[in-house]
């Protein structure tokens, strides 16, 4: 059941410190300083890596591919539905890594047969043990988040994050201190970000809006495109997510008093993101800031949302967690069906 909550979703997103905890159980070991996958355990890297994923899920490869780039490893991400592998190069080196939670969306499994009828090595990285995804690659790395039944992804989505960052723990050949220092403190930070209620106000302040921005750079930027996809699918409102540097190549155009920009500024790159805000500040828009650095920010937000600072890579983690309750109480208020959004299912079967 709901264990209380009016909404699937908000159990979920009550119940991110656990996944995260379950999801790095016996892999991220401060004491010995590694990071080990037992599922990959004989998994040799040697050539690129392609992610292919649709929805949150791609948002989720995007972050992912990121982290695998720092890490000197070369990444790419496809929609899976535009995945084309007799038209790009595999080789035997390449490694195809297939995002999916449910382990069943039809574009996601025919994107990983064609990697694997062109010689790819696979892995599905999903969330249902025994799934299409699980069966049709040669290796899979499970997200342990538990069963979710809201048909918008939270857990499956943080969860899916940190896989990403142990996958590219476990591809490079140097493991981060930092990073398993920081993995292991995300659960409590989670939970800090959850015990805030800020953003319920914020909510209820901008519901009557036409269209919602969210901009990010860097690690924030697929967090942008989530936090959009999460207000369309369940407020059924207008939201773009961008790339915070793209905003003044097109879409600043449609900036108005009326449009509430949600800006993601985390991490050393804040300075720059701020650029951006003043740009849609001198429009007349109200911002509001997704933070680890208040003081910076609070001279040109209109509203600040606060997140513990987790270092560059997985702040932004956190950051996503305000923007799902967003979404959330935005739906709430409106009075939709929130765990059963229309035109939507859980698992997409069809192509
Ligand atoms: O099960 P999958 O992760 O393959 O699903 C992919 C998308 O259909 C899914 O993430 C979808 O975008 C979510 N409902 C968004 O909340």
């Amino acid at each position: 059941g709901k264990s209380g909550y009016d909404h699937y979703m908000l159990k979920e997103i009550n119940e991110q410190p656990l996944a995260l905890r379950q999801c790095l159980r016996e892999r991220v070991s401060e004491l010995e300083r590694t990071i080990t996958v037992d599922e990959l355990a004989d998994l040799e890297r040697r050539g690129p890596v392609q992610f292919v994923a649709c929805g949150t899920s791609y948002h989720a490869a995007l972050y992912g591919a990121r982290l695998l780039r720092e890490q000197g490893i070369p990444a790419q991400c496809f929609l899976a539905s535009e995945y084309d592998a007799r038209s790009i190069p595999i080789t035997d080196e390449t490694l195809v890594v297939g995002v999916t939670q449910s382990g069943e969306t039809a574009d996601t499994m025919s994107a990983l047969r064609g990697a694997n009828q062109a010689g790819a090595t696979t892995l599905a990285l999903t969330n249902v043990v025994g799934s299409s995804a699980a069966r049709e690659c040669n290796y899979v790395m499970y997200i342990r988040a538990g069963p979710e039944i809201g048909v918008a992804a939270t857990k499956t989505f943080v969860s899916q994050q940190a896989a990403l960052a142990m996958l590219s723990g476990v591809l490079s050949e140097t493991h981060s201190s930092e990073l398993i220092r920081r993995l292991r403190r995300l659960p409590d930070q989670l939970q800090q970000v959850l015990d805030e209620s800020a953003v319920r106000e914020i909510a209820s302040t901008y519901v009557d809006a036409d269209a919602y921005f969210f901009i990010g750079r860097g690690y924030n930027a697929p967090v942008a495109l989530e936090g959009a996809l999460k207000m369309k699918e369940i407020t059924y409102k207008h939201a773009e997510g961008f790339a915070a540097g793209e905003l003044k190549h097109g879409p600043l155009a449609l900036v108005t008093e009326e449009t509430p920009v949600f800006a993601l500024i985390t991490g050393p790159n804040a300075a720059k993101t701020l650029g951006n805000v003043k740009e849609v500040e001198a429009r007349g828009a109200p911002v509001i800031a997704v933070t680890d650095q208040p003081e910076l920010v609070e001279q040109y937000a209109t509203h600040v949302l606060e997140v513990p600072a987790a270092g560059r890579r997985l702040t932004p983690i956190l950051a996503n967690v305000q923007l799902q309750l967003l979404s959330y109480w935005v739906a709430n208020e409106l009075g939709r069906s929130i765990d059963k959004p229309r035109n939507l299912a859980k698992s997409v079967t069809v192509e």
